[in-house]
Order: C-alpha cells, then sequence, then structure tokens
C-alpha cells in the first residue's frame, strides 16, 4: 500500500455546527453508503442517547475512497467531559477539518479543540459551513478565524452540508493539504489504542492507528501499558460497514479484535506491539483516566439493588471511564457511589440506567474528589486522604487542610451578557485571568479566562451560564490541580434527622447562602404532614438556616377534601403517584422529586 496516499483526518468543531452532517455527506459522497441507508439518521452518532442529544460520544472512524486516496475520517466526541479521547483521536490524524457555523461564527469549544490540534502538528483545513442559512456571513466568519485563531482563511471551504454544497472541495482540500502519514514498515510494530468498544457479536474492538510496522490477523500482541497479550482474530476497517482486512500497515486506522471481553481490559493511549518483536519505547501521551465527580445512585425501590448492579456491570462493558462502589446510606439503603468524567457523563449514565434498563433512581448531590490532610494521623501513609462522599468526611478537629480540585476554564460571550456572566463566576470564587475582546460588529465577543473551583462547577455551572446568556455563552475547561480551600460540610436535617443524600461540601463563605437556598427550596418540595417540620442546614452542630414547614390542620383537610371534585381527584391522584416515590425520612416522607429539585441549585 501507498502511504503517500493515506489521509487521516478529525473534524473539529463547535457542538451544532455541523461535524455529523457534514462527516454523513463526506460517507454519502465517496460511496459509502447508498441514499436509503443515509436516511437513517447520522452514521457516526450510532447510540440512541447520543441521537437524541445530538452529540457524539463515542469516537468512530470510516475509510473513504477518493480519486484513489484513502480517507479515514476519525469522528471525535465534542464535549469537555471527553477530553482526552480527543486527544488520542487527534494524535491519530495529521489533519483536521474546523468546521465553523457561517452564521454563529468562532465559538469556545472551536477554540479549544483547535488549540489541540495545533499542538498535534495538524495541518488545518477551515470549512465555513451553513452558508444556506439566510443569516450566514461567510465573509465575517472567515475575518473571524483568522483574527481569533490566527489560520489563514482565505482558502477556507464555503459548505452547506445540509444542502450539499461545496462537499468535493472539501474532499480535494484534504487531499492537497493534509500531509500523508510517515512510518516504517519494517520497523517493530506500534500501534496507538485510539478506543474500543463493546458490540455484542465481536466482543471488545478496539480502534488503532499504526505508527510502526504491520499488525496481522493470528499476531501475538502486547498492550504495553496493560502489560498484557492477546492473540489478533479480526484486522478491519470501517466504510462505514465492517470489511475485513489481513492487516493494517504504518500510517492506517482501522480496527482489531482480540478475544478480549471487558472494555475495561484495553486503555486508551496505549501502545499496541508485538509479542514476539516488541518496540522499545511506548508511544508518548499515555494517560489513565480518573473520575472527577462523584455521587450516589440507589434505587427507589430496594427491591432493585440487584437489578442496578446488573445494569451498571453491563454499562461498564462499554464504558471504562465511570466507576462504582457498594455504598450503604441510613436514608437510602443499599446503592453505588459512581465516579464519572464530567457532569454530562454522569448525566448520560443516568439516563440509560433510567431509559434503558428502566430503573427508578435516586442521584445524591454530585462532589468533586478532595484531599484531607489529617492532623494527628499515627500512620504517616494515611496522612492525606481523597474524599469522594461527604458522607465520609472525618471529624473536623481531626482535619488540618482541605484541598479542592481547581479548573481553567474558557468563556465566550457577546458583550451584552458579559455583565451577568462576571457576576456569575465571581459568585461562584472565580478569579479572573483574562479579559479579551474579539471579532467585530455582530460579531463582537468577549473572551473570558477564569480559574474556577470545580466544586462550583458540577452543580449547575453550565445550566446557569446557558440561561444567563439565552444560550449563546460557549465554555470549555480543564483542571489544573488542587488548592486549599475553607471548606466545611453542610448537612441538612429534616425533622432533626440528616438525610446523608443531602450533605454537601460547600465553601465556609457560601455556606449560609447554600444552605438556606436548600431549605427554602425543600419547604416548597416536601408535603406537608399532620404535625410541624423543621427544615434546618448545619454545619457541625451549628445551626446556620432554618425554615418550617406547618403542619395541616384538621380543618385544612377537611375543606380541601369536601371541596370541589376535580380538585380531590387530583389529589388523590398525586398521592398515588407519589407513594412509589416517596422515601421515609423518620416519620416524614420525603419525595424523590425533591431530592433532584433540591440539588438543582440556582
Ligand atoms: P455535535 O454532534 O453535537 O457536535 O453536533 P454536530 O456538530 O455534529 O452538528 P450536526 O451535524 O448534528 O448539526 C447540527 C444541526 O445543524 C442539525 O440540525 C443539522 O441539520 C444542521 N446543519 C448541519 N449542517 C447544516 C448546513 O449546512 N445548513 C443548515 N441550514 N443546517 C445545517
Amino acid at each position: 500500500k501507498d502511504i503517500t496516499k493515506i489521509r487521516n483526518f478529525s473534524i473539529i468543531a463547535h457542538i451544532d455546527h455541523g461535524k455529523s452532517t457534514l462527516a454523513d455527506r463526506l460517507i454519502q459522497r465517496t460511496g459509502g453508503l447508498t441514499e436509503r441507508e443515509m436516511t437513517h439518521g447520522q452514521i457516526l452518532d450510532n447510540m440512541e442517547i447520543e441521537q437524541e442529544r445530538g452529540i457524539t460520544i463515542k469516537a468512530q472512524t470510516v475509510r473513504l475512497e477518493w480519486n484513489g486516496y484513502e480517507l479515514n475520517l476519525m469522528d471525535t466526541p465534542g464535549h469537555v467531559d471527553f477530553a482526552y479521547e480527543v486527544s488520542r483521536s487527534l494524535a491519530a490524524c495529521e489533519g483536521a477539518l474546523l468546521v465553523v457555523d457561517a452564521a454563529q461564527g468562532v465559538e469556545a469549544q472551536t477554540l479549544a479543540n483547535v488549540y489541540q490540534s495545533i499542538e498535534h502538528d495538524h495541518e488545518i483545513v477551515p470549512v465555513i459551513n451553513k452558508i444556506d442559512l439566510p443569516a450566514a456571513d461567510p465573509e465575517g466568519v472567515r475575518q473571524e478565524i483568522e483574527e481569533i485563531i490566527g489560520l489563514d482563511a482565505s482558502e477556507a471551504v464555503l459548505a452547506s452540508a445540509k444542502s450539499g454544497i461545496g462537499i468535493d472541495e472539501v474532499l480535494q482540500a484534504i487531499v492537497d493539504k493534509i500531509p500523508p502519514p510517515k512510518g516504517d514498515r519494517d520497523a517493530p510494530l506500534k500501534a496507538m489504542l485510539v478506543d474500543s468498544w463493546y458490540d455484542p457479536y465481536l466482543g471488545v474492538v478496539i480502534l488503532v492507528r499504526v505508527m510502526d510496522g504491520v499488525i496481522r490477523k493470528g499476531a501475538q500482541i502486547k498492550f504495553m501499558a496493560a502489560g498484557t497479550m492477546h492473540l489478533v482474530d479480526r484486522v478491519g476497517c470501517m466504510r462505514p460497514k465492517i470489511e475485513q482486512l489481513q492487516e493494517l500497515g504504518p500510517g492506517e486506522i482501522g480496527f482489531i479484535t482480540a478475544q478480549i471481553k471487558e472494555v475495561a481490559e484495553t486503555r486508551v493511549g496505549d501502545t499496541i506491539t508485538d509479542a514476539k518483536r516488541p518496540a522499545a519505547e511506548p508511544l508518548p501521551g499515555f494517560k489513565e483516566v480518573q473520575p472527577v465527580v462523584f455521587c450516589g445512585l440507589f434505587p427507589v425501590d430496594a427491591n432493585d439493588f440487584e437489578k442496578l448492579r446488573d445494569s451498571l456491570y453491563k454499562l461498564r462493558l462499554n464504558d471504562a471511564s465511570f466507576s462504582f462502589e457498594m455504598e450503604s446510606s441510613a436514608a437510602l439503603g443499599f446503592g453505588f457511589r459512581c465516579g464519572f468524567l464530567g457532569l454530562l457523563h454522569l448525566e448520560i449514565i443516568q439516563e440509560r440506567l433510567t431509559r434503558e434498563y428502566d430503573l427508578d433512581l435516586i442521584t445524591t448531590a454530585p462532589s468533586v474528589v478532595y484531599k484531607i490532610h489529617l492532623s494527628h494521623s499515627k500512620n504517616e501513609a494515611a496522612k492525606v486522604i481523597e474524599l469522594h462522599n461527604p458522607a465520609d468526611m472525618p471529624d473536623p478537629n481531626r482535619i488540618e487542610m482541605i484541598e479542592e480540585p481547581w479548573i481553567d476554564a474558557t468563556i465566550y460571550v457577546p458583550d451584552e451578557y458579559l455583565g451577568s456572566i462576571l457576576k456569575l463566576c465571581q459568585d461562584r470564587r472565580g478569579i479572573q485571568k483574562d479579559l479579551t475582546y474579539v471579532g467585530t460588529g455582530s460579531h463582537a465577543r468577549a473572551m473570558l479566562r477564569y480559574e474556577l473551583p470545580l466544586n462550583e462547577v458540577v452543580f449547575d455551572f453550565y445550566d446557569r451560564l446557558k440561561s444567563i446568556s439565552r444560550g449563546y455563552a460557549s465554555f470549555d475547561y480543564h483542571q489544573i490541580g488542587h488548592r486549599e480551600g475553607d471548606l466545611v460540610k453542610m448537612s441538612i436535617l429534616v425533622n432533626n434527622e440528616p438525610v446523608d443524600a443531602l450533605s454537601m461540601i460547600v465553601h465556609r463563605g457560601n455556606a449560609e447562602a447554600r444552605g438556606r437556598g436548600m431549605c427554602e427550596r425543600l419547604k416548597d418540595l416536601i408535603p406537608r404532614h399532620m404535625f410541624k417540620i423543621p427544615i434546618q442546614a448545619a454545619i457541625g452542630g451549628k445551626v446556620i438556616a432554618r425554615e418550617t414547614i406547618a403542619a395541616l390542620r384538621k380543618d385544612v383537610t377537611a375543606k380541601c377534601y369536601g371541596g370541589d371534585a376535580t380538585r380531590k381527584r387530583k389529589l388523590l391522584e398525586k398521592q398515588k403517584e407519589g407513594k412509589k416515590r416517596m422515601r421515609e425520612y423518620g416519620s416524614v416522607s420525603i419525595p424523590q422529586d425533591a431530592f433532584i429539585a433540591a440539588l438543582r441549585m440556582g
């Protein structure tokens, strides 16, 4: 195979700028699929949730044939939670199409991805998409790409993925502008594990990019970081339908299977080499991904515990980046403490459990990983502990210092919303690092850089940002390590009993406001009982906020039930529905919705 005829590229774009639509068009144009097959929605987004949310979660790749060239298109996940997967996909390519919406212009995520792409020495081909829209301003966007990103956009391809305009030009630009891969066929095998997923028929499928050497069917391979050996039983590529091959040579992207049972046995970024003639050094850039956001998942119905466990095992077959271990809570019974790459990742798993596995769940307040320095520990090694669960917080007297994770965030927002966004960041303990203006006229936008504590972001920061800016702000972040913080555990007591699922770690300065907000919200969410119910927020033994739910009076009930028929029926229905979702706290019933709503700050 002629290596100079290979082109490996990915598509980088802000969410909704048309990445998947363009990918589909390229597949269609190069004959990968017929028109009829195309009509079943977007091909690269193959999971139900991906389709509904319109985002790409798992990287997929497809091989296209164009004028004698082999074009490997790598689809990358479009969300900050999956940054490491993105970085490995980019490392497998020599270039990228930068898709920018002709009406929206450059957004924060575009920027973050472009910088990553530049770090990987990519040749970047700008594509201005959606030129069919009435609001399209290709000239303005072209200038923006030059001004903000510093790329030469004079030859940017103008396209409409939706109407099929400019597709041949995109393909030609890939061939002309993106350099072919380099690699030595005779060197020992070095291939990067780009991604892996579980297929019910094939088992674990591994997406690889061969750097040097050749990977063959029947070969014994070794995963250098994992230290395991496997026998390759299939080699192939996706067009996007699976095609089996005898081998993959240097520069090629394709898949292998090797009788692997679980995705957890494979690690994205690992180097695959030949067991008999191994490479001396692994490829650079391997990193073990670690969950950053934790929460408890409990079945509403205690009888569903086994079902929840089985479902988590099944999900993990396909997603090694989330973790779970058993947890028991005084209030919620048996459940699992789960770790995720970010909030979106958490929501995806939660949604799949609900939808695909039909489970009713209670999710506790999400928490980040704190480092707790203990003061009087006899054992030196146990002096610093990692805390994933507010319920496990040691006695404050034993704590010398607490560290929390921080992030570096880039926010991109039209000027008119800047004031409110600055206030939001300030309220969340942000430290402003930079504020610049980019673009002109209707494209003028402020680019903000803030350092923020991750625990202020995991609750609802993204939702708030979107609602304040009416959807126009974009947000991107990466972690920058732990820093000392004045943090305390805030407990919520309902009828004088602590509800562990609602306890959270907060900054002392924000504790009172948080506590008050939580009590007020719970007051509205917990139905009245026959007796008075105090709701309190407390730090240690000290109550910092308090609300009281008044008791139902006899005459009120009488009036209610004696009242008009529809109201009465509604009430009964509500009660019935509420029954199965209630949790008893001592003598108080808390509806499941109350948990979820109470945790939604704002
Ligand atoms: P993520 O997968 O979420 O990153 O989004 P994406 O970048 O893949 O965007 P997608 O291809 O899903 O397109 C987003 C929306 O824009 C869809 O509703 C498309 O139909 C629409 N769209 C894509 N390309 C064009 C275009 O050229 N013109 C117009 N008018 N709409 C387009």
